[in-house]
């Protein structure tokens, strides 16, 4: 039973809908984004649904990544020790490379991978120290291909996280430590809010009904909802590319 909680952009959309899960779960939870006002809304909300919840929240940017150190040990010692950390906050900016728009594509990079590296850190090196805890990184089967347009530095940034998700459960192979990639296909949220013509798009809250459970099995890879995400991210793994495009 992982009883404390970490997740990371929690103000809104996955992380949000994710802390309401486990709240209902009895979980405590340790909550982090920018946006304190919203977490303290949440915090409230916990409150009054699910008296006997402890909900520790702070301010963070996870580009601070000095801070990132900090406020993970901090909620580590408020919460009494994190049994689980969800590395979750993300952005979808971007445009396509070579359009002027390197600014945006920059930032893609830094939050969804370099940010998400230094919270891997910050949870390992509790988790190392007590030789137990379940790291989860949220993905995205944008993924499993390089994919165009808007999406191009996205997806790297989603296969570069993949890849060091599973750098960290090959190197803890033998530990108790566990550790998960999760591949969410579309979900309603601030950053899907542009995409709701999506095929496949489900709501919030039971997209993250089917994360939490994701998340409790504690498998390597998860696509989440499986279906219809998991033959997806097969065929998307092995069509060709230029059929590829015309599917987006
Ligand atoms: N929704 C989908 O369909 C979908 C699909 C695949 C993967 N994902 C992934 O799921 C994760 C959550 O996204 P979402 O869909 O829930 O979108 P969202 O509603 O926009 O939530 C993003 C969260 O990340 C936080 N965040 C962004 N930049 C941050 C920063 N610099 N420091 C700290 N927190 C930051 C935001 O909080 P503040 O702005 O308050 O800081 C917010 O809580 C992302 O990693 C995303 O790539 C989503």
């Amino acid at each position: 039973m992982r009883m404390n909680i970490l997740i990371s952009g929690a103000s809104t959309g996955l992380g949000r809908g994710l802390a309401l899960e486990y709240a209902a779960r009895g979980r405590n939870l340790a909550l982090c984004a920018r946006r304190l006002e919203l977490l303290e809304a949440l915090r409230a909300d916990i409150g009054r649904r699910f008296p006997g919840v402890r909900v520790a929240v702070r301010a963070l940017d996870v580009n601070d990544h000095e801070r990132v150190f900090t406020v993970f040990r901090e909620l580590d010692a408020e919460l009494g020790g994190l049994d689980r950390v969800i590395v979750n906050a993300g952005v979808g900016r971007g445009a396509p490379v070579g359009t002027g728009r390197f600014d945006a594509n920059l930032v893609t990079v830094r939050t969804n991978f370099v940010a998400a590296l230094a919270q891997c850190e910050a949870a390992l090196e509790l988790f190392r120290a007590r030789q137990a805890g379940h790291l989860v990184t949220i993905c995205s089967v944008a993924a499993i291909r390089g994919l165009p347009r808007y999406q191009t530095v996205y997806a790297a940034t989603k296969a570069g996280l993949a890849s060091l998700t599973e750098g960290i459960r090959a190197d803890l192979w033998r530990t108790p430590i566990r550790v998960s990639a999760v591949f969410p296909g579309y979900i309603e949220s601030e950053i899907s809010s542009g995409a709701s013509k999506r095929m496949f798009l489900v709501d919030t809250a039971t997209g993250c009904r089917a994360l939490r459970r994701a998340i409790d099995r504690e498998r390597p890879r998860a696509f989440v909802p499986r279906w219809p995400w998991a033959p997806i991210a097969f065929l998307m793994r092995h069509v060709p590319l230029g059929l590829l495009v015309r599917a987006l």
